[in-house]
């Protein structure tokens, strides 16, 4: 919720614990052992920007967050944690939009292979450098032909035509092994298997829907944006390389806007330990200049993850506003993270920070937020308030009903199919066909001419002989027998005159 100074009221330890909303683009992070409340938790902080009239997007792994929806009830916990604060939680449902990758539990949720780029798809698809640099080169073969990459069918196009063709794209773009063509065409399967034909495609995604604030009994509310993901949860690096590819597009197409009072959108990142699982060098950089740089265009990512450890330090140094749930300590990898995790923190003589980490209950947090210097606070041990919103997940109803006052159904209901590879391919190689066969007619045409030719002159020379050779018959003979007695006797004449 909000207090009366419009800050982010979150927690309560002795004292009410705040976000400044200035700060509040210095990112985040929410950790701690499975059960520990870290969903509920995010869920009071975007329900809390959404009073803020700041619009948030979250992953939603299992559903309940969905309960944002509809107003929350009271139960004993919550009553216990009001009597706790004296504070009166105002249940209210929140403006919400679902999405849903696969189109099942919310709007279609869609990227072009083009715009999701090679090194993402690489990671989806598990390829190594060489078939990496193979499918850049298909990229840009497409790019430089103008033939847009949109969804699977293009890309499996695209490489057959270049793999058959890879002699003519060899001087321009390298070399085109059909192994490597081969193996990109058998993950491209599997991918299809998995149902990423379903979320490649047209139309995208626009990231502007994202930043919608409602009137709700007149206050303004910032849009609550959830993806389900339990399904695509299953498929971890098409997860994280999904979410990765919206936060990229909302860094890119967000201008700079400097330090505001309050940050324009909040990006919670829920399992992020699956983005870092053997990232490749350059994703892993593209990682953190994102969330270096995101935060000048007023966006604030949060990361929910199970063990802080499990975020590279680089990106961890980065997070400034921190709710740590409990953490569990069975092996000694777990308590060496929970002494690095204690020492994140700066301490509070009332209590033993690492002590404290072990002992946490639900709902109860070891918390470090940015004061208005953007210094971080010591630590606080926080009881989490509750969420206005329903806590679980609401019926399959209420999501459709969700669905239809979204107004997005007529934008992203149905997919389009335009002009692209795979089309232009098809003309091309029809066009060929027609080629080839009118090639072929023309040559069968030349032979027959030439044929005919060939018979017209073994005509015209047989006839010749058979006229030539009419002398030998019986009556050439007596013409020549007669002419030559006639030849004579004209010739004796003569001579007799002359004499
Ligand atoms: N701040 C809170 N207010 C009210 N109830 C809470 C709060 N935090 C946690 N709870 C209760 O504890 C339960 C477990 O919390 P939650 O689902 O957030 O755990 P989690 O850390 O996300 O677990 P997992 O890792 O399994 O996803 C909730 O369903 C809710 O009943
Ligand atoms: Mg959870």
């Amino acid at each position: 919720m909000i207090n009366n100074e419009e800050k982010l009221y979150v927690a309560h330890s002795d004292h009410p614990l705040i976000i400044e909303p200035k700060m509040a683009n210095r990112h985040g992070l929410i950790a701690g052992a499975t059960g520990t409340g870290k969903t509920v938790s995010l869920q009071v902080l975007a329900e809390s920007f959404s009073d803020l009239g700041v619009p948030c997007f979250m992953a939603d792994m299992k559903g309940d967050l969905s309960g944002v929806y509809k107003a929350g009830e009271l139960t004993k916990f919550i009553a216990k944690r009001q009597d706790e604060f004296g504070v009166k939680f105002d249940f209210q449902p929140y403006p919400t939009q679902f999405f849903d990758v696969y189109g099942e539990q919310g709007h279609p949720m869609r990227v072009t292979i083009k715009d999701f780029g090679v090194m993402l798809f690489s990671r989806i698809m598990s390829l190594t450098d060489t078939q990496e640099g193979v499918l850049n080169a298909v990229f840009r073969i497409c790019e430089d032909r103008k033939m847009p990459l949109d969804d699977l069918k293009d890309l499996r196009a695209a490489l057959n035509y270049i793999g058959q063709n890879a002699k003519e794209f060899q001087t321009e773009y390298g070399n085109i092994s059909s192994v490597s063509v081969g193996s990109i065409q058998r993950n491209l399967l599997a991918l299809e298997e998995q149902g990423g034909d379903q979320f490649f495609g047209l139309p995208e995604f626009d990231i502007n829907d994202f930043f919608s604030v409602e009137k709700i009994n007149g206050i303004k509310k910032g849009m609550i944006n959830i993806l389900a993901a339990d399904k695509l949860y299953n498929n971890p690096k098409l997860y994280s390389a999904f979410l990765m590819w919206l936060l990229t597009s909302i860094y890119n197409q967000l201008p700079e806007v400097g330090d505001m009072d309050k940050p324009k959108f909040i990006f919670f990142f829920d399992e992020a330990h699956l983005l870092f699982d053997d990232a490749s060098k350059a994703l892993m950089e593209q990682i953190e200049k994102v969330v270096r740089l995101i935060r000048s265009k007023g966006v604030g990512v949060y990361f929910i993850t199970q063990n802080p450890m499990d975020i590279p330090e680089d990106i961890l140094g980065q997070l400034g506003n921190k709710i740590q749930h409990a953490l569990r300590a069975f092996t000694p990898k777990d308590q060496k993270a929970i002494k690095a995790v204690a020492q994140s923190f700066r301490t509070n003589e009332k209590f033993d920070t690492e002590k404290a980490l072990l002992e946490l209950e639900t709902g109860e947090a070891l918390i470090s937020f940015l004061d208005e210097k953007g210094a971080p606070s010591i630590v606080e041990r926080a009881k989490m308030l509750c969420p206005q919103g329903q806590i679980g997940p609401i019926t399959a109803e209420e999501r459709k009903q969700a669905m239809k006052e979204s107004g997005l159904e007529k934008k992203y209901g149905e997919t389009i199919q335009r002009e692209s590879a795979y089309e232009i391919l098809i003309k091309e190689s029809e066009r060929k066909q027609k080629e080839a066969e009118e090639q072929k007619a023309k040559a069968q045409a030349e032979k027959e001419a030439e044929k005919r030719r060939k018979e017209e002159e073994r005509e015209a020379r047989s006839k010749a002989t058979s006229r030539k050779s009419s002398s030998n018959t019986w009556y050439g003979k007596a013409l020549t027998s007669i002419a030559r007695n006639l030849g004579n006797k004209l010739v004796n004449e003569v001579i007799k005159k002359l004499k």
